[in-house]
């Protein structure tokens, strides 16, 4: 029975401990974080001053992407492996092409503690023929970087703006 009154005394302490809001906080991401995040991945889309700094400190070192739709797109076998070899490479790639501006957030949201979903429409892919809806699914590490980004996405409204896919093919196949 003391045993009993121990544990059930214990757990009491441990749930109060559990539930504290600073614990919380300390270990889960909010919806303020997940909106800064999100804000700092559109400013480095758009090139903003000191978009390079920004992605060093977002990205971990040992960050990867992956996408079945960048893959599809590229033509590459669909096998999850990372599209970037490293976080330079990607960062390179990045401000190494014309900005994206006028970049639609739909829905932001912080989930499983260390994870963000976001749900975006690019308004301006190339041509902007067509316009380009996809999601975002982030999980950062205990740093609050990103880790690894996975990411699906409309690529045939994407190839179709700038040019990857040519409506010409699909006529020829039909
Ligand atoms: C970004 O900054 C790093 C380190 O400061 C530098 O080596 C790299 O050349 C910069 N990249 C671009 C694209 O400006
Ligand atoms: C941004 O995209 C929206 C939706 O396509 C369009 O109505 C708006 O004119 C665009 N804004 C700019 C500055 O290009
Ligand atoms: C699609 O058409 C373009 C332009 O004609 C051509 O360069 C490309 O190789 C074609 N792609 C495929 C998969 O047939």
């Amino acid at each position: 029975m003391r045993g009993s009154t121990f544990i059930a005394g214990a757990l009491a302490f441990l749930t109060t401990t559990i539930a504290s809001p600073v614990q919380d906080r300390a270990y889960c991401i909010g919806q303020w974080e997940a909106q800064e995040i999100v804000n700092k991945i559109i400013s480095i889309f758009g090139h903003q001053p000191g978009a390079n700094a920004t992605a060093e400190a977002l990205l971990a070192d040992d960050f990867t992407e992956h996408s079945d739709s960048i893959h599809a797109l590229e033509g590459q076998p669909l096998t999850g492996a990372s599209t970037t070899a490293n976080k330079q490479e990607w960062i390179k790639g990045m401000l190494g092409e014309p900005p994206t501006l006028n970049i639609t957030t739909l829905y932001v949201g912080a989930t499983g503690c260390n994870k963000i979903i976001w749900y975006w429409q690019f308004n301006s892919v190339a041509r902007a023929t067509y316009r380009v809806r996809g999601f975002n699914l982030f999980t950062l590490n205990s740093q609050c970087q990103i880790q690894e980004l996975d990411l699906e996405f409309n690529s045939i409204a994407w190839g179709l703006d700038d040019g990857e896919l040519q409506c010409g093919n699909r006529s020829a196949k039909a």
